[in-house]
């Protein structure tokens, strides 16, 4: 794995937006996964600036979100297509038929994960985004999701929700169920570009890296994948600079 340590956000965000640019410079027809959350924010307002000053286009890429709420109305601001949307696709040169997510209004919710998962499958996701979560879930694999898990409807846990209630106007509106790809849909992706800032995140973090490869941390599977970056800022590596100790 490669860890890269960022002394800011500036410069978190900087690298990982030349990851994305490099990566959507090489491919024809470039296919990127994209997350949501806290920590990809820089990165997207990053990627927003550097496409307004020219210096690239997302005409050619097609893009796949890698989790979704189940039970927000389709205008809600936190539906992760329309968080997207505002954070990223609407102000570069994407297409909005060629950003892709789960239909989580579909009367078969089942069925739809099945079709989303052969659609990202047949994609080839070259580059997916990731953030970590502070129990260490990827996407909306929450600790316990088999590692050979696909696309498919999970509850969230107490910390996640909890976790992600600052995005909405009370706890209770933060919806209880998702979509989310499945560890081994995200295993498929040619490279994972995982982001994480801030001190909640050092222990999973250390774990992910350093850990036993285990279901209880789902992100502990990214050892398994042959390339994967982790970009960090200072407090989120900070377990990880510690357990390596002196020297
Ligand atoms: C959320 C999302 C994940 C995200 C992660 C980290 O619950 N479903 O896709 O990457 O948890 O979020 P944040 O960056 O806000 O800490």
């Amino acid at each position: 794995m490669e860890v890269v340590i960022a002394s800011n956000t500036d410069e978190m965000a900087a690298r990982a937006a030349g990851i994305v640019e490099s990566f959507l410079g090489s491919a024809v027809s470039p296919v990127l996964g994209l997350a949501t959350g806290a920590s990809v924010q820089p990165l997207y307002r990053e990627l927003v600036r550097r496409h307004r000053e020219g210096s690239f286009s997302f005409a050619a890429t097609r893009a796949f979100l890698l989790d979704e709420y189940v039970g927000l109305h389709p205008h809600h601001p936190q539906l992760y297509r329309n968080v997207v949307r505002a954070e990223l696709t609407g102000q570069v040169d994407l297409r909005p038929t060629r950003l892709c997510s789960p239909d989580v209004h579909a009367a078969d919710l089942e069925e739809e994960c099945a079709r989303y998962d052969r659609r990202v499958r047949r994609a080839r996701i070259g580059l997916q985004i990731l953030g970590i979560g502070r129990n260490g879930h990827l996407a909306f694999n929450e600790p316990g999701s088999a590692f050979d898990s696909r696309t498919r409807v999970v509850r969230l846990t107490a910390t996640t929700r909890a976790d992600n209630a600052c995005f909405f106007d009370s706890p209770d509106e933060v919806p209880r169920r998702a979509v989310t790809q499945g560890l081994d849909t995200i295993m498929e992706t040619g490279h994972l570009m995982v982001i994480a800032s801030g001190a909640a995140k050092a222990a999973a973090v250390l774990s992910a890296l350093r850990g036993p490869v285990t279901e209880t941390l789902p992100a502990s599977i990214l050892q398994m994948h042959p390339r994967v970056t982790l970009i960090l800022d200072r407090q989120a590596a900070k377990a990880v600079v510690d357990s390596a100790g002196p020297g």
